[in-house]
């Protein structure tokens, strides 16, 4: 590995003490629009095996744009992403999809759930593109939507349920793949604050109870409460690293 790589510069977002499972190294991505706009500035970063961490930031800071290329949705225009040992600049754009697939859970502020599948083939789908076996997948959505609590409503299809309850489904999605990591950009951004709450219980849960690793995207305080590390943002840039109140 390049001594530019194993050596983060001084003050880079760290984790303490957990092995790095997720690490963006002098991570820059610009838009040009008659003058270039860097969406993310020279962002060094190093997340520990089941962290939980949440980024915040003014609307415009970047927190979208790190995130979709912490998930290898987007190219930086330098810098590098390595995700358990995977460079992202080593892979074509088929190899990155499968690395997405496989290692990590994406879940947003609208769901994106398909909406004539029901809650059980939502939960389903990512586990068929991995190849798991027929059994092994269906046992492990329904262990899934039981653990969101809506084992009841598997066969609903996700408009007949409410928005708390299709966020559930894209949680237990992302996790179908026991991902490295799970992204969420805003997950509760077009959620109420009692179910906001319950989105954040469940986070807390899965990070605790089986080791999963976080990087939530969001102002709510909800998140705060259970996270190691707060990062702040502010121009593209991470300006401010708190601990959260798990820290
Ligand atoms: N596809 C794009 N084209 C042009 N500018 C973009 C694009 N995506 C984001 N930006 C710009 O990059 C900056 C960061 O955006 P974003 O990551 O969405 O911020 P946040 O999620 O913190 O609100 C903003 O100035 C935004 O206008
Ligand atoms: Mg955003």
């Amino acid at each position: 590995m390049s001594p530019a790589v194993s050596r983060l510069p001084e003050g880079a977002a760290t984790a303490a003490l957990a092995e790095p499972v997720l690490r963006a190294v002098h991570l820059n991505k610009a838009f040009y629009l008659g003058e270039t706009i860097y969406a993310v500035s020279d962002v060094n970063l190093a997340i520990g095996q089941g962290e939980f961490v949440v980024v915040t930031g003014p609307s415009g800071s970047g927190k979208s744009t790190l995130l979709s290329l912490l998930g290898g949705l987007d190219r930086p225009i330098s810098g590098d992403v390595i995700l358990d040992g995977h460079r992202y600049s080593r892979f074509n754009e088929n190899g990155l999809a499968n690395l997405r697939r496989t290692k990590i859970g994406f879940i947003f502020q609208f769901f994106n759930l398909i909406h004539h599948l029901s809650a059980l083939e939502n939960v389903l789908l990512p586990m068929s593109f991995a190849g798991i076996p027929r059994r092994q997948r269906l046992e492990r959505a329904e262990e899934l939507l039981d653990l969101v609590g809506l084992g009841q409503r598997r066969h609903h299809l996700p408009l007949q349920l409410s928005g708390g309850e299709q966020q559930r489904v894209a949680i237990a999605r992302a996790l179908a793949n026991q991902p490295k990591v799970v992204l969420a950009d805003e997950p509760t951004g077009n959620l109420d604050s009692k179910t906001s709450e319950e989105v954040g219980r469940l986070f807390a849960r899965f990070n605790r109870e089986l080791g999963q690793t976080f990087v939530v995207v969001s102002h709510a305080e909800v998140f705060h409460a259970h996270a190691h590390r707060v990062l702040h943002m502010h121009d593209g840039r991470i300006v401010r690293v708190d601990q959260g109140q798990r820290g």
